[in-house]
């Protein structure tokens, strides 16, 4: 979810605003992926390497994420389920502040019932340590084999990627979903997150082949 700050900085606007912009636009996708009849929507919300951005805009983005775990009602209304991947809590090098766990915790536990969409938050994820985390897992088990990788992913229920969605001109990958986006198809945008609409999904959604 690119381009929150440049948003911000465009309307004259400090960057927290551009990036309570990208919480609420994320509300109004969730409501559009639904009636597209999305399965699995996955978002990047915070990487492991966001932790050395200024300590203002950190904890701004952390009361984001208690916000949007908090949308219970709404995410129940659309019968979305949702998900959080990330350094597991009790890992050495985790970051999640005991509150923002508290909220995850709490919004995964009052979805858990609900059958339609899966919402998966990466908060505190990177690809890189995921993929050492399942390594060492796997490795603990027995043989490592792609298999028992994939097993070991922090959701391994997550469908491999259809589309890999960039935004705000953004033309490379970044340390997201690595080993689940082989084969993935990639749009790229020129817009901010926060002004990603439902036109913008659907073209996005064209690229998925159809079976
Ligand atoms: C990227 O824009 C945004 C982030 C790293 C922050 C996380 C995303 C949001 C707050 C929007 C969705 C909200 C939640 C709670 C999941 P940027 O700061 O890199 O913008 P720039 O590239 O224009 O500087």
């Amino acid at each position: 979810m690119d381009g929150n700050g440049r948003w911000a900085k465009r309307k004259h606007l400090p960057r927290t605003e551009g990036h309570t912009e990208g919480e609420e636009n994320l509300a109004r996708l969730v409501r559009v992926a639904v009636t597209r009849n999305v399965g699995w929507l996955t978002v990047f919300g915070f990487s492991t390497e966001n932790w050395v951005r200024p300590r203002t805009e950190v904890r701004h983005i952390l009361g984001l994420h208690k916000k949007l775990f908090g949308r219970v009602a709404e995410l129940n209304e659309l019968n979305v389920r949702i998900q959080w991947m990330g350094r597991p809590f009790d890992s050495p090098d985790a970051r999640t502040p005991k509150y923002v766990q508290r909220a995850i915790r709490k919004a995964i536990a009052d979805t858990a019932q609900n059958t339609g969409m899966v919402l998966t938050v990466a908060f505190d994820y990177g690809s890189h340590a995921e993929m050492v985390h399942a390594a060492q897992q796997a490795a603990a088990d027995g043989p490592v084999t792609q298999a028992s990788i994939e097993s070991h992913l922090y959701l391994p229920e997550l469908p491999p990627v259809d589309v890999m969605v960039r935004t705000s001109g953004e033309l490379r990958i970044s340390n997201f979903m690595l080993w689940q986006s082989v084969g993935a198809e990639v749009y790229f945008t020129d817009r901010p997150w926060p002004d990603f609409d439902g036109h913008e999904l659907d073209a996005a959604l064209a690229l998925v082949p159809q079976p």
